[in-house]
């Protein structure tokens, strides 16, 4: 089977969707994690361009759950790559969004050790996708969220920090993820409630991005866009 450091080199990212990708030093933090753990039953929603799947894959070297609606927007570009790096026979694909596949999953009996949360990025996207994964996984397991810059992930870190005592947060070196371990089982009784809020940092970053965001013609942008060009 293909080595994560080969999958740089192999795997296609087109220019204009690159971004929307996990970085290779995530994807190998996640390949890492997962082998220093010895899990096998991986899950992620936001399958993508394949990248996070593949780091995934080649550190189990067995099936993993994919779940994305958006690939034939793609061109596919996601199964593309999990064939061209040969790992397709390792690879359950749903090509439905994450609200229809997990509860499905959930009703299969099926339990995971380790699932990846990056697909709808909207505060309730994401917030359901933990819900479910809270139910998928099992107790020593992790649920990792991805892009804790934003302001919805940064929400949804504290709300499972606050309120889910049944998960503990591992702190990482890595800057854009959150790792939650599962340690016990849900007591909470039904009046339980604590409040939560964001990050001031997630706050002004997301402001910021945003601004950029809606305004891709103007000079700030042009320039950035010009600096990243000269970098490369
Ligand atoms: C940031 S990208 C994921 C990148 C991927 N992890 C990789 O490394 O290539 C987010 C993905 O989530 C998908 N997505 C959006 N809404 C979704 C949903 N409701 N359920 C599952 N996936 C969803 C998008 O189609 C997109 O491909």
């Amino acid at each position: 089977m293909i080595g994560i450091e080969e999958i740089k080199d192999k795997i296609d990212l087109p220019e204009d969707i690159k971004s929307s990708a996990v970085k290779f030093s995530e994807g190998k933090y996640l390949h890492h994690l997962i082998k220093e753990n010895n899990f096998k039953k991986t899950l992620e929603t936001g399958f993508g361009l394949g990248l996070s799947a593949a780091s995934i894959i080649t550190a189990t070297n067995t099936k993993h759950v994919g779940i994305d609606p958006f690939q034939a927007n793609y061109q596919n570009c996601g199964l593309k790559n999990i064939e061209k790096l040969g790992l397709t026979n390792n690879l359950e694909f749903y090509a439905e969004p994450s609200h229809e596949a997990l509860p499905k999953l959930l009703n299969q009996k099926r339990s995971f050790d380790f699932i990846f949360i990056d697909g709808d990025h909207k505060f309730d996207g994401q917030f359901v996708d933990f819900y479910y994964a809270s139910l998928l996984i099992e107790t020593n397991g992790y649920i990792v969220l991805h892009d804790t810059w934003m302001e919805s992930t940064s929400f949804l870190v504290n709300y499972i920090k606050k309120n889910r005592k049944d998960f503990n947060y591992i702190p990482q070196s890595l800057r854009n993820i959150a790792v939650f371990k599962k340690i016990g089982t849900d007591e909470r009784d039904w009046l339980h409630f604590k409040r939560f809020g964001g990050t001031i940092k997630s706050y002004l970053t997301q402001k910021a991005i945003k601004k950029i965001h809606d305004n891709e013609n103007s000079f700030l942008n042009k320039s950035i866009l010009k600096a990243k060009e000269i970098l490369k």
